[in-house]
């Protein structure tokens, strides 16, 4: 990538700029046509490790790996030109030390070029984002209902419903930004709640099930444009990509099947003027 491509990106001032002001808009991409497809209307775009549900069919975030994280973070920026690129630490890669996350940080920034990397941050992370921020490397953290820590707290549930745990995400939060952390992502908490972080917060909060009060909003692009049968309760579809393909691929199976595709318009003759060379790269 160009230094002008790079110049052209968003920055983490813009994101920090949106702070009370126009929303942020942010999705998740994990490959290179959804990246270039969601780039021109997103202000940031996550390489989530929602990843190994959405593309690899696990049952949570637990077992995705660097590798993934890199391979897709890496697609995803050659996709993308203008939106500001997030790529998810997976678990198991910052937990144990702030040296560990600065490792495999450095790594997903060196390898994938992104522009930062976020981080699942319970208040015991704040040592580690600061490391990493004051070593160059900006962080969005993650509080609220955390997909990591799925085994701990035995699904995904929804959080703050109680005072102690209401007190625990604001800490988590309030965490996040005196360690150095540039947005915080507020997962899974009710409007009262990410209003009062909101407020709190000088930096902008990113929701995703945390209603409109937040400073920008996040979705599973998968979710919103309608590609699963079940979404939570916070999705709103804005497609139907699961009908869209189920309709294409059951119409190619039918005039396959009927003999009716490929046609004429699809099939070369000697006599047509498409040439019968097959096309390669460097032609
Ligand atoms: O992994 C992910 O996609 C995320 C967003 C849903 C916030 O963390």
């Amino acid at each position: 990538m160009s230094a002008q491509t790079q110049l052209r990106r968003k920055t983490v001032r813009d994101m920090a700029k949106a702070k009370g002001g126009q929303p942020l808009v942010c999705l998740t991409a994990y490959d290179a046509p959804r990246a270039a497809l969601i780039d021109p209307h997103c202000d940031l775009i996550l390489v989530g490790d929602s990843v190994g549900m959405v593309v690899h069919g696990l049952d949570s975030t637990v077992g995705v790996t660097m590798d993934m994280m890199i391979m897709h973070g890496q697609a995803v920026m050659r996709g993308s030109q203008s939106a500001f690129v997030v790529v998810d630490m997976p678990f198991g890669s910052y937990e144990a030390s702030p040296q560990q996350a600065f490792e495999n940080a450095a790594r997903i920034m060196m390898e994938t070029r992104c522009q930062a990397v976020k981080l699942e941050s319970g208040v015991y992370a704040e040592e580690t984002v600061r490391y990493l921020v004051d070593r160059s490397i900006p962080v969005l953290a993650h509080v609220g209902l955390r997909p990591q820590a799925i085994n701990v707290d035995g699904g995904f549930k929804a959080k703050g419903r109680s005072d102690d745990e209401r007190q625990r995400v604001i800490a988590e939060a309030k965490a996040a930004e005196s360690a150095g952390a540039f947005g915080v992502v507020v997962e899974g908490v009710a409007e009262d709640l990410a209003a009062e972080i909101t407020e709190l917060l000088s930096i902008p909060t990113i929701g995703i099930g945390a209603s409109a009060s937040c400073d920008g909003q996040i979705l599973v692009t998968e979710d919103m444009l309608g590609l699963f049968d079940w979404t939570p309760k916070f999705v709103r579809r804005y497609g139907n990509v699961k009908g869209e393909i189920t309709a294409a691929v059951e119409n190619y199976a039918s005039d396959v099947r009927g003999r009716a595709f490929p046609g004429k318009a699809e099939t070369y003759s000697l006599n047509s003027e498409k040439s019968l060379k097959i096309p390669r790269v460097d032609d």
